[in-house]
């Protein structure tokens, strides 16, 4: 059977790595730990794993440790029964139960308190589970597949996370790397990105410009995949034009880089200190006249206009604050350019 990868765009060598051991461990019974900085596609993997194994059309129930407070996790995970504490007005089943024949996701299992590590470990080998204030114990057919972004290892050496538990669970690692790791994947997700947002606020297509492109291959994306997905909606609002220019890029890339953006060049360049007004001695030192020396003075701002534009003479306009047509018109009557 093919393995189905549905959603999960990309095709780095690291990537494929990924997908080479998915393919492999989704057929199982296995417990999977799947570890990767925030925002590489960690939930997106864990359910292509649960598409891809026997258990497929049993429940999927993922849980964040991280999200529901500590003092509801219990509960949450295993259950409770009426009267276990002061809300439980009704027994109610807990996750595990609800996965039962299927998978369930222990999304930030980093986060968990070292008591409820426990009786996570508890059910992972005994395959039973107690719910809160509950006297039974119940059987449940549960295959578990966790997720962190922390390092498990560091927190066992930490004393923060159970050595048993981290080897029980890390059976089967996958280890997805981060964005700036999957050269290959940036653009390709990024377009695919771009693309979905166009079509979704029914506008006109979107392209990156060369420069745009090797901007994103520079930058470190700490935000990895959920970063760039931003990022892209942001742009499909905000720019224009048909092409992503580096100029449409927000500040954080221009930083990250270690580049400044033009719009900034402005703001932060030094200026010689005091304006010195010219007077009729600098005129007639350098034109014959006033009109030959106002058009100097306007030829010189021209050109550092268009020099800073890097040529692009719409930009330069609007820099000057003039018609495109007029700083052609200017050009071509000064023979600026030639
Ligand atoms: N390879 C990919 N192809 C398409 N979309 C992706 C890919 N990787 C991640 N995404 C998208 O990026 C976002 C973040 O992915 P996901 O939630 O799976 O990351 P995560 O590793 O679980 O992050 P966190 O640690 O913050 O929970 C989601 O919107 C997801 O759809
Ligand atoms: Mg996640």
């Amino acid at each position: 059977m093919a393995l189905n990868v549905d959603g999960i765009i990309g095709n780095s060598p690291a990537l494929a790595e990924v997908f080479k051991i998915l393919e492999k461990v989704a057929p199982t019974e296995s417990t999977v730990l799947v570890t990767g900085e925030s925002g590489t596609g960690k939930e997106l993997l864990v359910r292509a794993l649960h598409r891809n194994s026997k258990r497929k059309d049993k429940a999927f129930v993922p849980i964040n440790c991280g999200a529901i407070p500590k003092e509801l996790l219990e509960s949450e995970l295993f259950g409770h029964e009426k009267g276990a504490f002061t809300h439980a007005i009704r027994s109610r089943p807990g996750r595990f139960e609800l996965a039962d024949g299927g998978t369930i996701f222990l999304d930030e299992i980093g986060e968990m308190d070292l008591s409820l590590q426990v009786k996570i470990l508890r059910a992972l080998q005994e395959k039973e589970i107690e719910r809160v204030g509950g006297t039974q114990i119940k059987k449940v057919d549960v295959r578990v597949v966790a997720a962190t972004n922390r390092d498990l290892e560091d927190e066992v050496q930490a004393g923060r996370f159970r050595e048993d538990l981290f080897y029980r669970l890390n059976v089967i690692p996958l280890h997805l790397p981060p964005l700036r790791e999957r050269d290959g994947d940036i653009i390709t997700l990024a377009e695919h990105f771009l693309g979905r947002f166009c079509r979704e606020k029914e506008r006109g297509g979107l392209s990156l410009s060369e420069r745009a492109k090797e901007m994103f291959l520079t930058y470190s994306w700490p935000g990895n995949v959920r970063e760039l997905e931003n990022f892209m909606e942001r742009l499909s609002i905000l720019c224009d034009s048909k092409e992503v220019a580096p100029e449409d890029l927000p500040d954080k890339i221009w930083t990250d880089i270690g580049e400044t953006p033009l719009r900034k060049v402005e703001e932060v360049q030094v200026r010689p200190a005091g304006f010195v007004w010219p007077t009729l001695l600098d005129m007639n030192d350098r034109a014959s006249g006033l009109k030959e020396f106002l058009e100097s003075i306007e030829d010189r701002l021209l050109l550092e206009a268009l020099d800073a534009a890097g040529g692009v003479k719409n930009k330069a306009a609007e820099m000057l604050g003039i018609k495109r047509t007029t700083l052609i018109e200017k050009i071509k009557k000064r023979k600026l350019l030639d």
